[in-house]
């Protein structure tokens, strides 16, 4: 889809609209927006139809509410478009202007999309300065989100007829504009490899993934890959107790971006005084892949990334802890917390932030067998602490405690972790809002204020420490499931052990927003626009 700004109508439609000589295949539509008090958005620039457009209101009584349609035909009375009488002009309703917040935005420009993508090949819409920047971003990037597909399964695909959408507005918003692009092509990577099926997406196929784009963008952006080899070395045991029952091995994908200046993690920092002399030499082994130089205090540099961590469980089966087979195939979107840090990771190679990011894929698949994890057995972690694992299907946490310890060598600015990770939060806040969790009040700030602009929300849940005694183990120094109650709580607190106390940390748990379920069964594509938002923002404070 070709997205641009235009500063007129072009005279195509001057010429096809008051004429009705439109042929099929480049046609265009001008789609009008209306408010509640039957005000036309952009009125200014539609002074030539504006007799056309009021008549049509009136014959239709429009009101104006929020996505009702009306189309050119309704005044000659024809029900449908066809090819002699196609669709010119497009009345949509957008309500109470004031009252314009993302879930009117996305529903207006799914409306507009729906209603013309099979009937006409381009559209101009009519904007005017009816949206501010941040509205205009969201409504450009729904326009786009609309158009998204993933039918490569079907035996037939349906290609749209349109190909071109002119937005009628204000030349200062080409940045807005190429912004949403970026968060377009990124959203639409973290869709495409969260929709795919377990047996396509396994940990081997995310880390591909990561490497292709390593190649694309190999100027700013470069990727390795941790086996479970090199993670045995590292004594992430807590990330293998997962990944064990499975035949498709785990992946630690590693993906930095250095969009600021070039940056270094610090090889030294281990955790683990125990470690094996083999174990030691593996550690060596991968720090001499990896760039080398201690940064010495936490994120104090200004070149410090910061740090997203992914959740990437291609498939939960629970393990040994099996699921109850209801729905149980909508867990091959448990990898969808990394496929929005991947996704992120692109959108940022096409906008080209100036800033430095690192992107973590924790990805491993929950099965069970013979050699899987059992109820009660204990494991260690990188940083050295004991986790008696109680429920094979609290297995998120634990590839993420890992993965959390590997990051801190990065001294990172702040480390926002993002997973598909406990149904609790389902319950707790259903499909609208992911949580957030932190420790940190100016990382929390900063992603509401995110949350607020890219219209992708959250909702701050609490880390008290009174939750943390319900992760009390008698056998070890904890255990992997708390109680009955907050369990989305609980699991926060098990990931703020892995985190360094003077750390800047958040969780997202994104269970309830990743992807829809039932008819519209699909990735969403969140929190991408949550986290450009928040990244995009912090450029503007450096
Ligand atoms: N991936 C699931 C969480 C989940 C469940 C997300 C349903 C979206 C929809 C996670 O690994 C899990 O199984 N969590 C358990 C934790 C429990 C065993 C403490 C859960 O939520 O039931
Ligand atoms: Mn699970
Ligand atoms: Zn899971």
């Amino acid at each position: 889809m070709n997205i641009k700004l235009t500063a007129q109508l072009p005279k195509t439609h001057t010429q096809k609209i008051l004429k009705k000589e439109a042929k099929d295949k480049d046609s265009s539509c001008l789609v009008v927006l209306v408010d509640n008090n039957k005000n036309i958005l952009a009125s200014d620039s539609l002074t030539e139809y504006q007799e056309r457009i009021e008549q049509l209101m009136a014959v239709s009584h429009f009101s104006g509410k929020a996505c009702e349609t009306v189309a050119d035909y309704a005044l000659a009375g024809d029900k449908k478009t066809t090819k002699a009488n196609p669709l010119q002009l497009l009345i949509v309703g957008v309500g109470a202007i004031d009252k314009l917040n993302h879930s009117a935005l996305q529903k207006i420009a799914k409306t507009i999309y729906q209603s013309t993508q099979k009937r006409v090949a381009s559209l101009t819409i009519a904007l005017g300065d009816a949206l501010q920047e941040n509205e205009f971003s969201q409504f450009a990037l729904n326009l786009l989100a609309a158009t998204y597909r993933f039918d490569k399964y079907k035996s037939e695909q349906t290609t749209p007829v349109l190909t071109d959408i002119y937005l009628l507005a204000d030349n200062s918003l080409q940045s807005a504009l190429d912004f949403a692009q970026s968060v377009f092509v990124g959203q639409s990577l973290t869709r495409d490899v969260a929709n795919e099926p377990g047996n396509i997406c396994f940990p081997a196929y995310m880390a591909e993934q990561a490497q292709e784009l390593g190649k694309k963008y190999s100027d700013i952006l470069k990727v390795t890959v941790l086996g479970e080899e090199e993670m045995s070395a590292l004594g992430m045991e807590c990330f293998l107790a997962v990944s064990r029952g499975s035949v498709r091995e785990g992946k630690l994908v590693i993906m930095e971006y250095q969009g600021k200046s070039k940056f270094t993690a610090n090889h030294s920092a281990s955790y683990r005084d125990n470690a094996s002399s083999a174990a030691k030499a593996g550690l060596k082994a991968i720090a001499d892949k990896l760039p080398l130089k201690a940064n010495t205090k936490k994120g104090s540099n200004s070149d410090a990334p910061i740090v997203l961590v992914g959740k990437g469980v291609t498939f939960d089966s629970g393990g040994i802890s099996i699921k109850p087979g209801a729905a149980m195939d909508e867990m091959k979107f448990d990898m969808g917390g990394s496929a929005s840090v991947l996704g992120t990771i692109q959108a940022l190679c096409e906008a080209r932030l100036p800033i430095n990011v690192v992107g973590a894929l924790a990805c491993a698949e929950n099965m069970p067998s013979g050699e899987a994890t059992r109820p009660g057995d204990i494991v260690k972690a990188m940083n050295g602490k004991s986790v008696e694992i109680l429920n094979t299907d609290a297995e998120g946490r634990l590839v993420l405690a890992d993965t959390l310890c590997y990051i801190q060598r990065y001294n990172p600015k702040a480390i926002i972790d993002v997973a598909t990770l406990t149904g609790a939060c389902v319950v707790a806040l259903g499909h609208v809002r992911s949580a957030v969790f932190s420790n940190d009040e100016d990382v929390l700030f900063e992603l509401e204020n995110a949350s607020a602009q890219s219209g992708d929300l959250i909702w701050h849940m609490p880390l008290d420490d009174e939750y943390q005694s319900l992760l009390d183990s008698p056998i070890a120094d904890m255990q992997n499931i708390g109680g009955k109650g907050a369990g989305a709580v609980t699991a926060a607190c098990f990931l703020s052990r892995f985190v360094e106390e003077d750390q800047a940390w958040a969780h997202l748990d994104i269970a309830g927003t990743a992807w829809n379920s039932g008819k519209e069964k699909a990735a969403t594509g969140r929190p991408v626009p949550l986290f450009m938002q928040y990244l995009k923002n912090s450029v503007d404070m450096a």
